[in-house]
């Protein structure tokens, strides 16, 4: 993501993102998002979930095959050291046998597909507070694997459980209450 639409997110999030909580971020990548959280919001606590390995059935997508994981996996344990962070290396259908306590917010950016996001909003409403946020980066967005992609996961999963969302750009912000 470029610098300018980094902020413009940053903006969207800092509503909802508020100081001293525990979050987490499902798809990390190289940290870009995890440091301007810390950076902008004070006294917060994330878990950075991510596999940080290459998927080559997704070819084009950034873990498809065009970094070397492991290089990134190390730059963000250096971008990370000393903050108040769990980093998580496992992919998030695992995401429950690694976090006991509950959480204020999730923002999940892992894998776009329609099933991967679902599964990742069922996974994480379970490790919420009940007043807990969840948010979605690439709302609108699809690809050739995306079968619907955020925007159908984020849709079915409010309409089953009767949630509130909002749209603000490109992220979605679920309400749990
Ligand atoms: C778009 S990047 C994340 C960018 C980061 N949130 C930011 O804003 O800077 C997507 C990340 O999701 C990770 N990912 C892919 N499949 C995943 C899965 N099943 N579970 C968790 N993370 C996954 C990839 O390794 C990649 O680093």
């Amino acid at each position: 993501m470029g610098k300018r639409n980094n902020i413009k997110r940053l903006k969207i999030l800092k509503k909802f993102i508020k100081p001293g909580t525990v979050g987490l971020e499902i798809g990390v990548f190289a940290a870009d998002l995890t440091v301007s959280i810390f950076e902008n919001i004070e006294g917060v606590k994330i878990y950075a979930l991510d596999p940080w390995e290459v998927q080559k059935e997704y070819k084009g997508r950034l873990y498809g095959g065009g970094y070397d994981m492991n290089d990134i996996y190390e730059t963000v344990k250096t971008k990370l050291k000393d903050r108040n962070v769990e980093i998580i290396r496992d992919y998030s259908d695992n995401v429950q046998n690694h976090i006991v306590e509950k959480l204020d917010w999730a923002y999940i950016d892992g894998n776009h597909s329609y099933k991967y996001v679902l599964n990742d909003l069922e996974n994480t409403k379970l490790l919420l507070k009940e007043d807990g946020i969840i948010m979605c980066d690439d709302y609108g967005w699809v690809d050739k694997y995306s079968g619907g992609g955020v925007t159908k996961a984020v849709t079915e999963f409010c309409k089953k459980n009767k949630l509130k969302n909002t749209i603000i750009g490109n992220q979605a912000i679920i309400f749990l209450k």
